[in-house]
């Protein structure tokens, strides 16, 4: 890669993140000893990050329920995680399909892909070592995705990824660095944040150049799907039949989340920074701003 001719701020761009991905890229497959046996007593994720932490329903929860909760709310985002990487790719793949397969950014934009395969092999295995089911989004928010992959370029394209990636990231950046939870959980998260900080930087880099391309009718249309994005992305984080692992009622799981201070404070925080970038883009507006509102991810 070194020598490259990189005439354009695109290409340096790319040329930098393949660099990187010829020096840190984990094969989970080989990177993980899957079959290592859990940590007894310990975590899935922080406690306090749990959808229910705080409220009286966690009270009534013995411990060993609680780690059952965060072992299934865990499963839940994998599940979520692994759905949004496959739409992902989709979107990169059709952004391929136009692109100049000799550029640096064309051929980055198939290193992603190459990632995101590795990782959606990587929460396969996390759930089925987990012993959970995997959590499918519902069928309408599957009918969103089926669209979402189908048709989105530009600014929606490259916000949606970013929100997906941003969200997670904030969760896994703070598991891999918590010495108390489950070792496993710790090891994905870091080949994941390691791995997604070039995906982040391709995508915003990209995000900046296509909201300066587009007019104010497609960015007024993005506005509504970005936001629509984020609450979808944001309702599957804990699917509602996790909460049925421990014996709570979904539809009385998802009422005391919502309600819950904890866990509307940890929504914000996971989407601090995107909805600031998104928002000094001028991407969270008009009516699209209600639906982050609705989603919790941003105050009044
Ligand atoms: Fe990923
Ligand atoms: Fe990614």
């Amino acid at each position: 890669m070194e020598g490259t001719p990189t005439g354009f701020p695109r290409e340096a761009v790319a040329t930098r993140l393949l660099a990187a991905s010829v020096r840190t890229s984990y094969d989970p497959v080989v990177e993980i000893d899957w079959s290592a046996p859990h940590v007894p007593g310990a975590y899935w994720m922080p406690p306090e990050r749990s959808s229910l932490y705080g409220t009286s329903l966690w009270t009534g929860l013995s411990e060993e329920q609680r780690i059952e909760l965060t072992k299934h709310e865990v499963a839940s985002a994998a599940s979520a995680g692994l759905w949004f990487e496959t739409i992902l790719m989709q979107m990169l793949i059709r952004h391929y399909y136009d692109a100049d397969p000799t550029s640096r950014h064309a051929q980055y934009a198939l290193t992603e892909v190459a990632d995101e395969c590795r990782h959606s092999i990587m929460f396969g295995r996390l759930i089925e070592a987990m012993g959970c089911p995997v959590y499918r989004a519902d069928p309408f928010d599957h009918l969103l995705g089926r669209w979402l992959k189908a048709t989105a370029t530009g600014p929606r394209m490259y916000a949606a990824i970013l929100i997906a990636e941003e969200i997670l990231d904030a969760f896994q950046r703070e598991a891999m660095a918590d010495e108390s939870i489950q070792p496993l959980i710790r090891m994905v998260s870091r080949i994941h944040v390691v791995e997604e900080a070039r995906h982040v930087r391709y995508a915003r880099d990209e995000l900046a150049r296509q909201v300066e391309a587009a007019g104010p009718v497609g960015l007024a249309y993005a506005r509504v799907v970005i936001g629509r994005a984020a609450y979808s992305i944001t309702r599957r984080l804990v699917n509602p039949r996790a909460y049925a692992a421990v014996g709570i009622p979904p539809a009385a799981g998802v009422a005391a989340a919502r309600a819950n201070p904890h866990w509307r404070a940890t929504l914000r925080w996971s989407a601090q920074r995107i909805a600031e970038h998104l928002t000094e883009l001028g991407l969270v507006a008009g009516p699209g701003r209600l639906l982050w509102r609705r989603a919790g991810l941003i105050g009044d």
